[in-house]
């Protein structure tokens, strides 16, 4: 049989580990795919460039639309990142008959429904796992190994760059700016990182993963964000003292008031396994009504752990070239009319536990005006701690383990706190989640 032919849009950290892993597996992967596959066309932003891979049965050129246009290529894997350039590259392939796999997950967070329906309509297919948690295959368990189940929840620390980060500021001491840069040099971070830190890049990959685990739309611009820069050396010292560890997760619920869809830095218990997941690993941890708890481990960034999931999808895809389309795997894992639209959770109505640190002044009865408003807001405190205070500080940080309660009295009770003159500045609030 003629190989199945790949034109790469992108050569740089994704599409170098994509071919590297073709090549070193060649034999292993035809054997699985039944037909040899071979990238023969690639693109890439100059031609003059010292690249991870050896380029020299691929044809080379700086013309993304020629590729797309290009009437000998079967499979287009999109590499380049973006949301303009890349979807419109993305759907022109679509309209000219060829398979899509991708390795964007604003590309899909953002326009996926738009790129879904054109696919269905050519009867294509347009793969994604490395979108999702680099080389974790949870796309696929959710899609397809967890389809018997009701999924309950879903929490993962998605973003590989910002765990990274975190594990060396907390093991090594090391300071922030400098490890972004070896995240950088290692491949990992986003070409624009600030959407490692600010929660971005996790709130893409979630509101993928809370569509196929839920059979809802992507909706992106619900996903409440905030980023690890909220995160401090105190708090991570402060939550360890109560046995807790601070990671930032994508946390997707099916609740009685709609699904929960959270990217944020949160407390988890130090004994969960999750917990110690550290580097630039990521976890996603995902409830299922028959399962019960199961959890997906993996690196979840870097060229080859992304090309091994990049190659997977073109494996998939070749498998099923013959299949009639209404056959195949749906893209959300529910069929395309048969979506939900049960409706994402107000912030305010989300329940959980809290840590709260706050600068109080060092006097007789703060301690009770603070936890008379916890008392008129409904809000059982479960530990409390006073810490050392900074040398010449003048204020005392206080810190509060609370029992679930509903976000919108936690946010009354927060402004009642920082209106009193016994607290200083803000209070820094951190969800805790025990994820059992
Ligand atoms: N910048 C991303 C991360 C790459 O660090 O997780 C993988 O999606």
């Amino acid at each position: 049989m003629e190989p199945v032919k790949v034109g790469l849009l992108g050569l740089g950290t994704v599409g170098g580990g994509v071919v590297n892993v073709l090549q070193r597996n060649a034999s292993e992967i035809s054997r699985r795919a039944g037909r040899e596959i071979r990238v023969t066309h690639a693109v890439a932003r100059t031609l003059d460039k010292d690249r991870i891979c050896g380029v020299n049965d691929i044809e080379l050129s700086t013309d993304a639309h020629a590729l797309v246009n290009h009437p000998d290529i079967d499979i287009i894997a999109e590499l380049i990142g973006g949301t303009e350039l890349s979807k419109e590259l993305v759907l022109t392939a679509i309209e000219n008959g060829k398979h899509i796999v991708t390795a964007n997950k604003a590309l899909i967070a953002i326009h996926g429904n738009e790129i879904f329906e054109a696919a269905q309509n050519k009867g294509v297919m347009v793969a994604f796992e490395a979108a999702v948690a680099g080389g974790i295959p949870i796309i696929k368990t959710l899609r397809e190994g967890l389809t018997g189940n009701r999924i309950e929840w879903l929490a993962g620390i998605i973003n590989g760059t910002g765990n990274f980060i975190l594990t060396e500021m907390r093991d090594k001491g090391r300071d922030f700016a400098d490890v972004l840069k070896e995240a950088q040099a290692l491949g990992y971070a986003e070409a624009d990182p600030a959407f490692d830190i600010d929660g971005t890049d996790a709130a893409h990959k979630l509101t993928i993963l809370a569509s196929i685990a839920f059979g809802i739309p992507l909706q992106y611009e619900k996903v409440y964000k905030e980023g690890i820069d909220k995160i401090t050396r105190e708090d991570v010292f402060y939550a360890e003292q109560f046995g807790y560890r601070i990671k930032h997760l994508g946390i997707a619920k099916d609740t009685e008031v709609g699904i929960e869809l959270r990217v944020h830095p949160t407390l988890i218990p130090e004994r969960r396994l999750i917990a110690n997941v550290d580097g630039v690993m990521n976890a996603v941890l995902v409830k299922g009504d028959a399962v019960g708890p199961t959890l997906q481990y993996g690196a979840g960034a870097g060229a080859d752990p992304t090309a091994s999931a990049v190659v997977a999808d073109i494996v998939d895809v070749v498998r099923v070239l013959t299949t009639d389309p209404e056959n195949r795997v749906p893209h959300l894992a529910f069929q395309a009319d048969s979506l939900s639209e049960t409706p994402i959770a107000a912030m305010g109505d989300i329940k959980t536990a809290y840590y709260l640190r706050m600068d109080a002044v060092e006097r007789p009865g703060v301690l009770a005006e603070v936890t008379g408003i916890f008392a008129e807001g409904g809000i059982s405190i479960e530990a409390i701690r006073q810490q050392e205070p900074a040398e010449g500080a003048g204020f005392v940080p206080i810190v509060f383990l609370t029992y679930i309660v509903r976000e919108q009295a936690m946010n009354e009770a927060i402004s009642l706190i920082e209106a009193l003159d016994s607290i200083n500045g803000t209070v820094t609030r951190i969800r805790v989640e025990h994820l059992g």
